[in-house]
Order: structure tokens, then sequence, then C-alpha cells
């Protein structure tokens, strides 16, 4: 579905994202795993090409659509939610056709059918979830989702959970990142983890004979950080 190979950026000469390479499979959910400025967000905007790559290539399987939902999702404040999904929508050339069939069931879906809150008087979670329906206009086949669950407390990080295992079930394929360890182990299938850039591990859920946690902390620990 999609292949990372020697990716490489660079900022103002470190290396941030070292020679990384990784694929994602059909119908899978995939971590990216690794401690605060370990190259994750980076590595999705070079996938995105919303910044350039100094090295390495992108594939991606032919004709296949992505939605994104960003690490920190802003949406004009005045607009409601369905209206922010009319203009995510128009600006990916939906027609209103289109856009009238999938909003209310986007809505629905995200818990925000209420249709005359302004996003700013959202709360976190709110945004989140709105972030993730964004993402789901036009029906996108691979989702890459950055940090889906910052912010939210332990009921809404147990419900968007729910929402990646729903998406999934539907045939969806999804790339997302989250410290919270134990959410990764609940949904996702496989995932590399980052140090400064650089793969140190790929991990497969139920294959590595100890919970991930363990593995973080032995691969991302040390008297180098
Ligand atoms: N625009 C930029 N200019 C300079 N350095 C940057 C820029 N964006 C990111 N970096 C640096 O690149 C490194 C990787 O950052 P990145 O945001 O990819 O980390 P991350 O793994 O997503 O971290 P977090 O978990 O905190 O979101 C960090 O050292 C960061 O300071
Ligand atoms: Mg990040």
């Amino acid at each position: 579905m999609l292949a990372c190979n020697h990716l490489r950026k660079i900022y103002q000469k470190k290396c941030v994202v070292d020679d990384l390479s990784f694929s994602v499979r059909q119908g899978e959910v995939f971590a990216l795993l690794g401690s605060n400025g370990a190259g994750k967000t980076t590595t999705i905007k070079m996938i995105l090409g919303l910044i350039p790559k100094d090295g390495g290539t992108v594939e991606k399987a032919e004709g296949v659509k992505i939605g994104y939902s960003p690490e920190t999702p802003y949406f004009h404040p005045f607009l409601t939610g369905g209206e922010v999904l009319e203009f995510y929508g128009g600006l990916q050339g939906m027609s209103k056709g289109e856009l009238k069939q999938e909003i209310p069931a986007l809505l629905k879906r995200a818990g925000l059918e209420e249709s005359s809150t302004k996003v700013k008087h959202y709360s976190k979670g709110m945004l989140q979830r709105l972030a993730l329906a964004q993402a789901l206009l036009g029906d996108p086949g691979l989702l890459i989702l950055d940090e889906p669950t910052a912010g939210l407390d332990a009921l809404g990080r147990l419900e968007m959970m729910h929402t990646i295992q729903m998406l999934r079930q539907e045939g969806k394929t999804i790339l997302l990142n989250s410290h919270i360890l134990n959410d990764i182990e609940r949904v996702c299938d496989r995932g590399i983890i980052l140090k400064e850039g650089r793969l140190v591990y790929e991990w497969e859920n139920g294959k590595c004979g100890k919970d991930l946690e363990e593995i973080f902390v032995e691969k991302i620990g040390g008297t180098d950080r």
C-alpha cells in the first residue's frame, strides 16, 4: 500500500530522518513510534509531500487516496463542524451532491451531529473527532493520523481507538502514531520504533514476547537522551 525507501531529512545540518525504510501493507494498522523529536511527524510530512525530502522515495499503491489528520488540528473557529467538512471537501473537489451525501454520516460517526456549535467552542476531543472526519472525506483507502489521541481523556482515547478498529474492519489501511503504547498494542498490527530519525526496532503485535513498553524503554532509553 505504501513503501518508504531510504527517506532522509536534514534540518540545519542535522539529519532528523536518516535512511528510513518501511512499508505498510494493505488493510493493516501500522504504528510509527519514538520519543519526542524522533522524526515521526517529519516522516509523515514527507510521505504526504508537505515538505521536500533530502533523499529516498515514497511509493504508493496506484490510485490510492490518502486522508490526513495533522498533529495539531486547527480549523477556522467561526465555522461549525459541518461547515468545516464542507470547506475541506470543497478543497478536494467534491461536488455539492457528494458533500451532502457524506457529511451527515461523518458528523454522526464523530458524534458531532449537533449542527450549530462553532469550532471555537469545541473541546479537544471534539476537535480530534472532527479532524478524523475531515480525513475521511472522499473515502480514502489510506489514513495517516498524526497522534489522533493527543489530549484526549481515557474515554476519548478508547472511543478513538474503537473507531480506528472499525475503520480497519471497513478495509482502510491506517498509519498512525501515538505515545500511548497501550493504545498501540490494542489496535496496531505492526510498527517501527524510531530513535533520532533511525529505525531501531520493527515491532509485530503479539510476536515479540515482551510488552511494547518494555521494548520501547529498552530501545529508546539510555544515557544519550
Ligand atoms: N521546520 C523545522 N525546522 C527545524 N527543525 C525541525 C523542523 N521540524 C522538525 N524539526 C526537528 O526535527 C526533529 C524531528 O521532529 P518531528 O516533529 O518529526 O518529531 P516527532 O517524532 O513528530 O516528535 P513528537 O512526538 O514530539 O511529535 C526534531 O529535532 C525537531 O526539532
Ligand atoms: Mg510529531
